[in-house]
C-alpha cells in the first residue's frame, strides 16, 4: 500500500493546515514489535528508565499522529511501518515504509503524557514548527531570574500579583515553555541561550482553549499558540502565522490526564 508521500506528501498537510494528537503512557505498546530497527538500535542504547519511557511515548504519539492523519490503523504492524527517527542535532522527521515523508513534525513529553504536531514541510536546517508540553509545576525565583528576559520576568511577577502562586508557576512554565517551541523550530533546542527568544503572551485563551503567544528572536519572529488543560500547559512555535492545530481522533485529553512519573519506580533499565 502507498499511503507515504504521494498521498500524503507536502499537499496534503500543508492544505490541511496542523493537527496535534496527545497520548499517554497507559496506549505505549509493550515489547518493540511496533518500532523499525533503528528506533530499536537507539533504545537500546539508554539504560535508564525516564529516558527510555519518555523516548516509547514520543514515539507512540509520533506515529499515532501520522497514522491518524494517513487513515492507517494503529495496530502494532501498522505503527512499524512509521518511523520517528532523527536528524544528527535530535531534530525529529518521519519515514513511512522506509521512504521520508514530506511533512514535519515535532514531538515533546512531560510527566506521562506526550504530544506529537504535524504539519507542512520543514527541512533539517530550517524547521516549520515546535511543540512543548509541560506541567503547572513549582518554579523558583533563581529560575524566573537566571532563564528569562526582564519583560518576561515582568510578565510572571504581574500574574502572581493577580493570580497567586499558581499564577506565577503558570506564567513561568509557559514562557519557558514557548521558549523551547520556538528553540525546536529553529532546530536549536537548548543549545541556545534562553533569553536569546523573548516571549510575549496573550492571557485570554479562545473558546477552543488557544491562547495566542509570539516568540520574538531578533533576526525573526515566531507566531504561535498556547493553551492550559489541567496540570498540562502545551505551546507550539511555527515559521508564519497559522491557525491552532486541530486535535486528531483517538488524541487523550488531556484535561484529565494526571502527571505520572512512573520511571520512580524502577530508575535503571535491567533488560
Ligand atoms: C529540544 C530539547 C530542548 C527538548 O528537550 P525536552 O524539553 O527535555 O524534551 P521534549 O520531550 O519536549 O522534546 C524532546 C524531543 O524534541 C525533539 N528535538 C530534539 N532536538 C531537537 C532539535 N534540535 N530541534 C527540534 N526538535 C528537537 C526530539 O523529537 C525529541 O524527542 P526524540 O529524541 O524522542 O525524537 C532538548 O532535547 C535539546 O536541547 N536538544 C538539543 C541538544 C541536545 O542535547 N541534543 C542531543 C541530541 S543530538
Amino acid at each position: 500500500m502507498d499511503a507515504g508521500r504521494g498521498e500524503f506528501g507536502r499537499g496534503e498537510f500543508g492544505r490541511g493546515g496542523l493537527r496535534w494528537l496527545a497520548c499517554g503512557e497507559d496506549v505505549v505498546p509493550a515489547g518493540e514489535g511496533w518500532l523499525v530497527p533503528r528506533e530499536r538500535e537507539r533504545l537500546s542504547r539508554m539504560r535508564f528508565t525516564k529516558r527510555r519511557t519518555e523516548y516509547l511515548l514520543r514515539r507512540c504519539a509520533g506515529k499515532r499522529a501520522v497514522a491518524a492523519s494517513l487513515g492507517l490503523p494503529t495496530d502494532e504492524a501498522s505503527l512499524a511501518r512509521i518511523a520517528m527517527l532523527n536528524a544528527p542535532g535530535g531534530a525529529p522527521y518521519v519515514e513511512i515504509d522506509g521512504q521520508r515523508a514530506d511533512f514535519d513534525i515535532s514531538l515533546t513529553d512531560r510527566a506521562g503524557q506526550a504530544v506529537a504536531l504535524v504539519g507542512p514541510s520543514g527541512s533539517m536546517a530550517a524547521g516549520t514548527l515546535g511543540i512543548d508540553l509541560e506541567i503547572a509545576e513549582p518554579r523558583s525565583a533563581g529560575f524566573v531570574a537566571d532563564f528569562l528576559t526582564p519583560p518576561e520576568q515582568r510578565w510572571v511577577a504581574d500574574q502572581r500579583a493577580a493570580h497567586g502562586a499558581d499564577g506565577w508557576d503558570a506564567a513561568a512554565n509557559l514562557i519557558w515553555s514557548a521558549k523551547e517551541a520556538a528553540l525546536k523550530v529553529l532546530r536549536v533546542g537548548l543549545r541556545a541561550d534562553t533569553r536569546s527568544v523573548v516571549v510575549t503572551v496573550h492571557p485570554v485563551a479562545r473558546a477552543d482553549g488557544w491562547g495566542e503567544l509570539l516568540i520574538d528572536g531578533g533576526a525573526q519572529a515566531f507566531p504561535g499558540w498556547w493553551r492550559r488543560d489541567g496540570a498540562f500547559l502545551l505551546t507550539l512555535a511555527t515559521r508564519t502565522l497559522t491557525p491552532p492545530p486541530a486535535p486528531m481522533p483517538g488524541s487523550a485529553d488531556l484535561g484529565v490526564a494526571i502527571p505520572t512519573h512512573s520511571w520512580m519506580a524502577n530508575p535503571v533499565h535491567r533488560p
